[in-house]
């Protein structure tokens, strides 16, 4: 068996390859290396792909999660409702700003928030009246949206702001509606391993609020107002640059072939592995774009057996995530405990997640179940 990448973005250069090399190549010519045309055709062409009238790309997935809970003024004394199983940033950005994440658990089946767990905490909030509920962070993880019809909803009633951490989420769907697109904004990451990747960190911002679309613009360049050098509130340095989004650009249009591809390796996945270990739902009217392919097992023993098992047959594999994020050490002074949030708990126990990416082989699949049936 060849070398088992992980996430193999040597062979997605080495298919693209053509069309990557041109796009740099113009923006080394061009020498518009900050704001160049690349910036504004991607972001066109990212509205096109989720349905949503306005984009920003911009430095970074954290920063695009940043920017809009900066440009609502959440802040001090106001509580953000997060996942507790999700990668960090999904609740750092609710600190950065002085809010306080709230955790909740998470679904047993998708990983995300759980719509029953949001209720009780909010409710748990109120009750205590030391904190004003003021947003929800929903994390579409590992290519699967979170429940947004229902929480939206939840959102709607509460009068608060719904923002989708789509950092792991672009290509997902539910229904007709593409991930990116749901809640108030979202924020996606282009780093190098999500599925849609730039050679750099990369993110992008997504709203169909014009109003809000004009400050959290002004946000990511130093809180401009007519101009660079006229400051109307504090910002950030949070733009991609120039040759990122012109190698975003063929990558996007090569997404669709690379989704499909991802979908149909979960499925092989799935035919091999089901009985075996619990493999990734895809809930009814939801589609997946299966950035990562995420196994659970019975307990932490059957997944350090599995992992071995992996590793000696030279196959990488990951945890995402060894921590729930309410067991941070930073976030130890919330009081958090064992058995707070069961199921976030239990999957940071179990997860671990196999190759997967737009151009592995059915070989490698079989060979990769093959081992794993063998346990
Ligand atoms: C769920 C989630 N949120 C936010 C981020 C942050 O994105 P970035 O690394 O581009 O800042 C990531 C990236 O790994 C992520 O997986």
């Amino acid at each position: 068996m060849e070398k088992i990448a992980f996430n193999d973005l040597e062979a997605q250069y080495r298919c693209l390859k053509k069309e990557i090399d041109a796009q740099i190549a113009e923006v080394l010519e061009n020498a518009h290396f900050i704001s160049g045309p690349q910036v504004k055709e991607l972001e066109k062409a990212l509205c096109a792909y989720t349905g949503r009238k306005y984009c920003l790309a911009t430095s970074s997935g954290t920063a695009a999660l940043l920017i809009p809970l900066m440009a609502k003024g959440i802040g001090a004394g106001d509580a953000v409702f997060v996942p507790a199983f999700t990668f960090f940033a999904s609740a750092e950005v609710v600190s950065l700003v002085g809010a306080t994440p709230v955790f909740c658990d998470c679904e047993e089946d998708t990983f995300a928030l759980d719509p029953k767990s949001l209720l009780k905490q909010l409710e748990k909030v109120r009750r205590e009246g030391k904190l004003r509920p003021r947003g929800v962070v929903a994390v579409d993880l590992f290519g699967h949206p979170a429940d947004f019809p229902r929480i939206e909803e939840i959102c709607r009633e509460n009068g608060l702001f719904l923002l989708e951490d789509a950092a792991q989420g672009f290509g997902g769907a539910i229904g007709e509606r593409k991930a990116c697109s749901f809640g108030d904004c979202s924020g996606t990451s282009f780093f190098p391993a999500k599925s849609l990747g730039c050679y750099g960190d990369g993110g992008a911002i997504f709203t169909d609020d014009e109003a809000l679309y004009h400050i959290m613009e002004s946000i990511r360049v130093h809180g401009k107002g007519s101009m660079k050098y006229d400051n109307v509130r504090l910002g950030l340095n949070a733009r991609l640059d120039t040759l990122q989004a012109a190698i975003l650009l063929p990558k996007l249009r090569a997404f669709d072939r690379e989704n499909a591809h991802r979908n149909r390796a979960a499925e092989r996945y799935a035919k091999r592995l089901g009985g075996r270990f619990a493999v990734p739902a895809v809930r009814k009217g939801f589609s997946s774009s299966f950035g990562y392919y995420t196994l659970r097992a019975k307990d932490s023993a059957e997944r350090t057996k599995a992992m071995d098992a992996l590793k000696n047959a030279g196959v990488p594999s990951m945890i995402y995530y060894p921590k729930p994020l309410h067991f941070q050490k930073v976030y130890e002074p919330l009081g958090y405990r064992k058995g707070d949030l069961p199921v976030a708990e239990r999957l940071a126990e179990t997860v671990f997640s196999l190759p997967m990416h737009g151009y592995i082989t059915d070989d490698v699949i079989d060979f990769i179940c093959s081992v794993l049936n063998q346990i």
